[in-house]
C-alpha cells in the first residue's frame, strides 16, 4: 500500500500571498518526485461553492450563520475524494481550510464555539503554515479586491481571531512588514 500523503494547510489573511505560495509549494514537492495537489477552499465550482461565489462577490445576501454552514458544506462534500487521494499516497497543499471558516465567521461577530463545531471531524491537517502579514503590508500590496471581506477593519479582526487558534501544528510565516527580531518587539 502507498505511503500516506501529508494534508499541509496554508492560512492567512486576504493579500498573504497564500496562493503564490501553494503553487510553489506544489510545484517543488512534485520536483522532488512526491505526488502533490493543489486543493483551494472554497471551491467555488460546486453547487455549495456558487452560492458562495455568489455571496462574496456581493450578489447575493445570506445570513452570517447560513453563509458560515455553506463554508463547512463545501469542505465535507470534498472529503471522501480528499482522504482517498491522500490514502493513495499524493500530497494536498490546501489553500484555506476550516481555520480560515472559524477565523472570518467570529470576526464578524459569531461565537467561536459555535463556528467550530461544524467542521469538526474533517480530516486533520498534518501541518499548517499560517503566512502572517501585517494588514498595512497587505494594503500595500495594491490593495484588496472587491470581495465582501476584503475591507481593512474586517482583516485586522481575522488576524486577531487566526491568532486564537493556532496550536501545536502551526508554522507561522512571517512574510515582508511583519518580521521579526531576535531581541526586538
Ligand atoms: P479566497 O479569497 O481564498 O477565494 O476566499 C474567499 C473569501 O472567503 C476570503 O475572504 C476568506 C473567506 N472564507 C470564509 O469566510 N470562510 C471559509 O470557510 C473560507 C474557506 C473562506
Ligand atoms: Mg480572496
Amino acid at each position: 500500500m502507498a505511503q500516506r500523503g501529508l494534508l499541509i494547510v496554508v492560512e492567512g489573511c486576504d493579500r498573504s500571498g497564500k496562493s503564490t505560495q501553494c503553487e510553489n509549494l506544489v510545484a517543488q514537492l512534485q520536483q522532488s518526485g512526491n505526488n502533490a495537489e493543489l486543493v483551494k477552499f472554497p471551491d467555488r465550482t460546486t453547487q455549495t461553492g456558487k452560492m458562495i461565489d455568489s455571496y462574496l462577490q456581493q450578489k447575493s445576501d445570506l445570513d452570517d450563520h447560513a453563509i458560515h454552514l455553506l463554508f463547512s458544506a463545501n469542505r465535507w462534500e470534498a472529503m471522501k475524494a480528499l482522504s482517498e487521494k491522500l490514502n493513495s499516497g499524493t500530497t494536498l497543499v490546501v489553500d484555506r481550510y476550516a481555520f480560515s471558516g472559524v477565523a472570518f465567521s467570529s470576526a464578524k461577530g459569531l461565537d467561536l464555539e459555535w463556528c467550530r463545531n461544524p467542521d469538526i471531524g474533517l480530516l486533520t491537517p498534518d501541518i499548517v503554515l499560517f503566512l502572517d502579514l501585517t494588514i498595512d503590508e497587505a494594503e500595500k500590496r495594491g490593495g484588496f479586491g472587491q470581495e465582501r471581506y476584503e475591507k481593512r477593519e474586517l482583516q485586522i479582526k481575522v488576524r486577531d481571531e487566526f491568532a486564537k487558534l493556532q496550536d501545536d501544528t502551526w508554522k507561522s510565516v512571517q512574510r515582508e512588514g511583519s518580521t521579526r527580531h531576535l531581541g526586538c518587539h
